[in-house]
């Protein structure tokens, strides 16, 4: 996998925005991978401030959701169909016609999966997809553990990540649900790009483990190693465990500048 150390985190979504800029030139109707949390947020503002220029045309592009938590209303604030319409497709003026995303409120949860699969694989799949990652190494929800060939499915939350959401819940972990659907590590891995983009100092050990640790189920991101086309972007504190830091800083310093990310 390519490791491109970013100063910052402005600095990974303006990376990041390029690389989704230049895919919707060549592939206007490109189906591109969301991620929620704090992460992903530089990326989405870069984007939108192309799309204000008019530097980026997202009218044919669309969304594909990654994971949502099951049970809470889909207009509820917190439940990541309404994070996606406030953070990506209002900003970047893409109709909701163009969203594609698992039913957390279905009743019947792997009938909603399976239904999501399917959704996805009519779309043509996946050409690029963000990712964040956990402080516990996962990629979507898919938890230390989670089978390395999964499929959409319901998971239940660690502590750990609900403590970690509480802070979109008032601060009140017992508020955040403890199941999710998720797209799996499979269903991941078939992305035609997968971006990583990892910030601050509290995931420099899932970095290090996702880059240099072994495929491992335990960290759920390191199944990138087995991706013919995985980028991780990390500021300096999340790569401040990575022993090859220089090499990385070197290869990426000397790409030809036509290659992108
Ligand atoms: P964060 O979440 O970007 O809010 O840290 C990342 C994740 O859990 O995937």
């Amino acid at each position: 996998m390519e490791v491109v150390i970013v100063p910052d985190a402005a600095g990974g979504g303006e990376l990041i925005a390029e690389a989704v800029a230049r895919l919707l030139r060549h592939k206007p109707d490109a189906v591109l991978g969301v991620a929620t949390g704090s992460t992903p947020l530089p990326v989405y503002r870069a984007l939108a401030a192309r799309v204000r220029s008019g530097e980026v045309d997202t009218s044919r592009a669309r969304i594909a959701q990654l994971d949502e938590y099951v049970g809470l209303p889909a207009d509820h604030p917190e439940s990541y169909r309404s994070v996606l319409r406030r953070e990506v497709l209002e900003p970047l003026a893409i109709p909701m016609s163009a969203f594609l995303g698992p039913d957390g409120t279905a009743e019947d949860v792997p009938g909603a999966c399976a239904a999501y699969e399917r959704a996805l694989a009519a779309a043509g799949g996946v050409d690029l997809q963000l990712l964040g990652i956990g402080t516990d190494g996962h990629i979507g929800f898919n938890e230390p553990c989670s089978s390395l060939t999964s499929r959409t499915r319901i998971k239940t939350l660690t502590e750990q990540t609900r403590s970690d959401n509480a802070r979109f819940f008032g601060g009140d972990v017992a508020q955040v649900p403890q199941h999710v659907v998720t797209q799996g590590i499979g269903t991941i891995l078939e992305a035609r790009h997968l971006v990583l983009l990892a910030t601050g100092e509290g995931k420099a050990d899932a970095v290090a483990a996702t880059v240099e640790g072994p495929v491992a189920a335990i960290c759920p991101a390191s199944a990138l190693q087995l991706h013919p086309h995985a980028t991780v972007v990390t500021d300096e504190a999340a790569a401040s465990k990575l022993k090859l830091a220089p090499y990385f800083r070197h290869s990426y310093a000397n790409k030809p500048g036509w290659q992108g990310i």
